[in-house]
C-alpha cells in the first residue's frame, strides 16, 4: 500500500483536516445521491476524519467507515455520532462482501492510489462489496485541468484557528511526471514557529483512464459530472464525479 501521507497519520495535523476541509456542496451532492439510490447500507472508503460518514448514518441506515489511517479512525470515533457507524482500520482489502447498495471515495481519495495496479485492486474490492445493481461514487481532479499549476504559496495560503493555536498552511509542488504530482504541505504552528512540512503525491487520471479502470473491474459508468451541481461532465472542467453501477 501507498505509505500514508503525514496529514492522516500525526494527530496534531489530524486535528486540523476538519477546520480545513469544512463540509460543501460535496456534501450535499453525496447525501442527496443516497437518497436518491435509496442506499440501506453505505460503505465510505477512505473515510477520514468521517465528518460527511456520520451524516451519512441517518435513518436506520448501516453504514461503515474504512480507512487505514489509525489517527483519522481515532478522531471519527471521538465525534458526536460516532456511534451510528461502524469503524474499520484498513483498506478495500478489508472491505470483504458485505452487499452494500453504494460505496463512496469522498474529497479526491480516489488520487491516493498512485500505482495502477493498487487502483485495479481497489476497484476490483469495491465490486465485490457491492450488491449486484449497487453503485460506487467518487471524484478526481481533471487532469487536463492542471489544478496543480495553481498551487503555490500565495494562492493556497490559508490562517486557520486550531486547538494548537494559529497555523498557517500553504502549499507548494515540487514536481509533476507520469500523472503523479507531488507536493509539500507546510503547517506553521505560530505558538512555537514550528514548520512541519508534510510530502504528498497524487495520481492524476483522465476521465478515459478512470472510464477503462471502471470497466474492467465490471462497472458500467452510470454518469460522469463535472459540478457538484451535476452538471454534465465536460473535458474543461475542473473535476470528474463518476456514479458508476455494478454489473
Ligand atoms: C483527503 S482524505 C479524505 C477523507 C474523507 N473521505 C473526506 O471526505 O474528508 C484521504 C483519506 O484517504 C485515506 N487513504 C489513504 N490511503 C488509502 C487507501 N489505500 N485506501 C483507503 N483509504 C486511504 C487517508 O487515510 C485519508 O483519510
Amino acid at each position: 500500500m501507498t505509505q500514508l501521507d503525514l496529514h492522516y497519520t500525526d494527530p496534531r495535523l489530524v486535528d486540523l483536516y476538519d477546520i480545513e476541509n469544512p463540509p460543501g456542496p460535496d456534501f450535499d451532492f453525496f447525501r442527496q445521491l443516497a437518497e436518491a439510490l435509496q442506499a440501506q447500507h453505505i460503505v465510505d472508503l477512505g473515510c477520514g476524519t468521517g465528518l460527511l460518514t456520520r451524516q451519512l448514518a441517518v435513518d436506520g441506515r448501516a453504514v461503515t467507515g474504512v480507512d487505514p489511517a489509525a489517527a483519522m479512525l481515532a478522531y471519527a470515533r471521538r465525534q458526536p455520532g460516532a456511534e451510528r457507524v461502524t469503524w474499520i482500520e484498513g483498506d478495500s482489502y478489508a472491505l470483504g462482501t458485505p452487499a452494500a447498495d453504494l460505496v463512496l471515495m469522498t474529497s479526491n481519495v480516489a488520487q491516493v492510489f498512485l500505482d495502477d495496479d493498487e487502483w485495479a485492486a481497489t476497484l476490483r474490492h469495491i465490486h465485490a462489496a457491492l450488491r449486484p445493481g449497487g453503485h460506487l461514487a467518487f471524484e478526481s481532479r481533471n487532469p487536463a485541468d492542471r489544478a496543480w499549476e495553481r498551487w503555490n504559496p500565495e494562492t493556497t495560503l490559508a490562517r486557520l484557528e486550531t486547538p494548537h493555536g494559529p497555523v498557517e498552511t500553504w502549499l507548494e509542488v515540487v514536481g509533476e511526471a507520469n500523472g503523479r504530482v507531488h507536493f509539500r504541505g507546510h503547517n506553521i504552528f505560530k505558538n512555537t514557529g514550528e514548520d512541519e512540512v508534510v510530502a504528498s503525491t497524487l495520481r492524476f487520471r483522465s476521465h478515459a483512464e478512470i472510464s477503462a479502470s471502471l470497466r474492467e473491474a465490471g462497472f458500467t459508468v452510470a454518469q460522469v459530472y463535472g459540478s457538484w451541481e451535476k452538471r454534465l461532465f465536460e473535458e474543461t472542467n475542473r473535476m470528474m464525479i463518476f456514479v458508476a453501477r455494478r454489473d
